[in-house]
């Protein structure tokens, strides 16, 4: 019995290094190209002095003009002239205000009949990140819930188990609760959240109060929630840098997976497999707080339907997230017309937008050569913070705009999904993400959250109020990595923060 066991344990063991070592390499470089690559990509151990290109976190696409309120805002450095001219159009309808149907201004309705804001940029406010509300006569229109169900049926657990869907929605409400609906319409109710104190006692006795959030829905329009019901809180994040992640080779991002911690670090990491909508194709997924859209194209088309309820050449839905027991939304008049093209937003807009959406540059670093930074650089290496937050990539040499190719790019995250602890789970799974797990953000232009968005509130639903908040949430995985920057001298900590400050 013991002796079976233990065979067992070891062709584990072989067919999971196996297939650790068999893992596929990017296609796009030559054998020598991807010497080169592994080499500039090694995260280093000499912390005397900046590296070279550290400065450029986004390489030649990185904003290297001057630090203020739209530092989030400026087109990758090396876009086309033609390009240039594409992103300010997209720019335009960024920013553009919907209105309902039917108006005068037909090019320009559609919004609803349910919906969270009125234009993409009333969330990912100055492009960069929404916030919970910050007093009484704010609405928290830069964050949402979403909702959904677990699965009830046979056909619906094939739904999830293909990748087809990424949730089951709330019968009523779908899959997000919209407080906000056109006029003659009820919202269908209000995020309610209360904070509750939880002092955590560092290493050298500082005590850190963080705040401990709980959510509910009142003013419910619709009659009750499932009793099953799962919340999940998500404020909008920054909209840098996202066409450069958007071009990593997959194969370097998988490389880091490791789904049963062969290595035994107590890190596992795994990917999630969502649908691009624009290809039906499974493919890995890389944006949003789970990892749960593969493409920004398909992140934006989702983002046109559930946040603002206007449909796309990619998801026909000009009522939005609104429910077929929701028969008072499908009455009303939506904005699609033959004759400006079928969607309420045409290709002409997805197109754009995406392309928009792909170009936020990342700024310049800061003080790098600072010496608390360099030291704070060593703390964070050395604390196991780059086991989740990987330092550097190289993009595909074949990505599909020039601008982005073959960049050096320093995102410090592995956009994969981790366990992060009771402390940060929500509890509603997302596709392959379980209700624990979160993808690791990036963590570029981080130091410049309060003078882009004049907050410093931080993580998946903006509970963390600065960086030491965020950092005593993590769990799960990251406890040690937590652990161990609890237990830093004062001194290093502030070192740390400074490193993170100048990202
Ligand atoms: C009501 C607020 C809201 C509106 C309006 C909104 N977004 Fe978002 N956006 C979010 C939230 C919240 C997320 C994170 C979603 C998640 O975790 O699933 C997000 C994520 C994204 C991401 C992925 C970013 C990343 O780093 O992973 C992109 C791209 C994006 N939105 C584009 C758009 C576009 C384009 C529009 C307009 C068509 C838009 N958004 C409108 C709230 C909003
Ligand atoms: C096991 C993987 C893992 C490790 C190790 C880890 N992180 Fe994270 N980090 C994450 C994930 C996942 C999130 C997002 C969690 C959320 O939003 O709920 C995150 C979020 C953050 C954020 C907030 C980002 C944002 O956009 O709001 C900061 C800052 C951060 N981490 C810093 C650190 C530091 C410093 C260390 C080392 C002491 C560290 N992390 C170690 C996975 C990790």
């Amino acid at each position: 019995m013991h002796k079976h066991l233990t065979a067992l344990l070891v062709i584990t063991f072989l067919v999971g290094f196996a297939v650790a070592s068999d893992r596929p390499e990017r296609q796009d470089l030559t054998p020598k190209d991807l010497e080169r690559v592994r080499a500039v990509t090694a995260p280093t151990t000499d912390f005397s002095a900046s590296e070279k290109f550290e400065q450029l976190p986004a390489g030649a696409t990185t904003n290297r003009k001057l630090v203020n309120r739209d530092a989030f805002s400026a087109f990758s450095q090396n876009l086309s002239f033609e390009d240039q001219s594409r992103f300010a159009l997209g720019n335009g309808f960024f920013r553009k205000v919907w209105v309902a149907s039917p108006s005068s201004t037909q090019s320009s309705d559609g919004l609803g009949p349910l919906f969270n804001a009125r234009g993409c940029q009333n969330c990912h406010l100055k492009d960069g990140r929404g916030h919970p509300p910050m007093g009484a006569d704010d609405d928290g229109v830069s964050m949402f819930l979403r909702l959904s169900v677990p699965a009830h049926t046979e056909a619906e657990q094939a739904l999830l188990a293909s990748g087809e869907q990424n949730v089951i929605p709330e019968p009523t409400y779908g899959t997000q609760l919209q407080n906000f609906a056109v006029t003659g319409l009820r919202a269908e109710g209000q995020m309610a959240i209360s904070y509750t104190d939880l002092p955590v006692t560092l290493g050298d006795g500082t005590i850190v109060t963080l705040r401990e959030p709980k959510y509910s829905v009142t003013d419910l329009a619709y009659g009750p929630l499932a009793d099953d019901v799962l919340l999940s809180p998500r404020v909008a994040p920054q909209m840098i840098g996202l066409g450069l992640i958007e071009t990593i080779p997959a194969e370097d991002i998988l490389a880091q997976a490791d789904p049963d911690d062969a290595d035994g670090n107590g890190i596992s990491g795994r990917p999630n497999w969502v649908k691009a909508l624009e290809t039906g194709e499974i493919m890995l997924g890389r944006f949003g707080w789970k990892a749960g859209a593969p493409t920004v194209r398909t992140q934006s088309a989702e983002a046109f339907a559930g946040d603002i309820g206007l449909s796309t050449p990619l998801v026909g839905k000009p009522y939005g997230d609104c429910t077929e027991v929701q028969a008072e939304c499908l009455a009303l008049p939506h904005g699609e017309q033959a004759r400006l093209g079928v969607s309420e937003a045409p290709d002409p807009v997805l197109d754009l937008v995406t392309h928009y959406s792909q170009n936020l540059a990342v700024p310049q670093r800061r003080d790098i050569d600072d010496p608390a930074v360099l030291r704070g650089k060593q703390a964070f290496y050395e604390s196991g913070c780059i086991a989740c937050h990987t330092p550097k990539y190289v993009t595909s040499r074949e990505a599909p705009n020039k601008a982005h190719q073959f960049q050096l790019i320093w995102p410090y995250a592995d956009f994969l999904l981790h366990d992060m602890g009771e402390g940060l789970a929500d509890l509603r799974p997302e596709a392959q993400a379980s209700g624990y797990e979160w993808r690791t953000p990036p963590l570029w232009g981080i130091g410049l959250t309060q003078t882009v968005s004049g907050h410093t509130l931080l993580l998946h639903d903006g509970r963390a109020r600065n960086l030491t908040e965020a950092i005593l949430w993590h769990g799960g995985e990251a406890q040690q990595a937590r652990d161990t920057f609890a237990n830093l001298p004062a001194t290093a900590r502030d070192d740390l923060l400074a490193f993170l400050e100048s990202l």
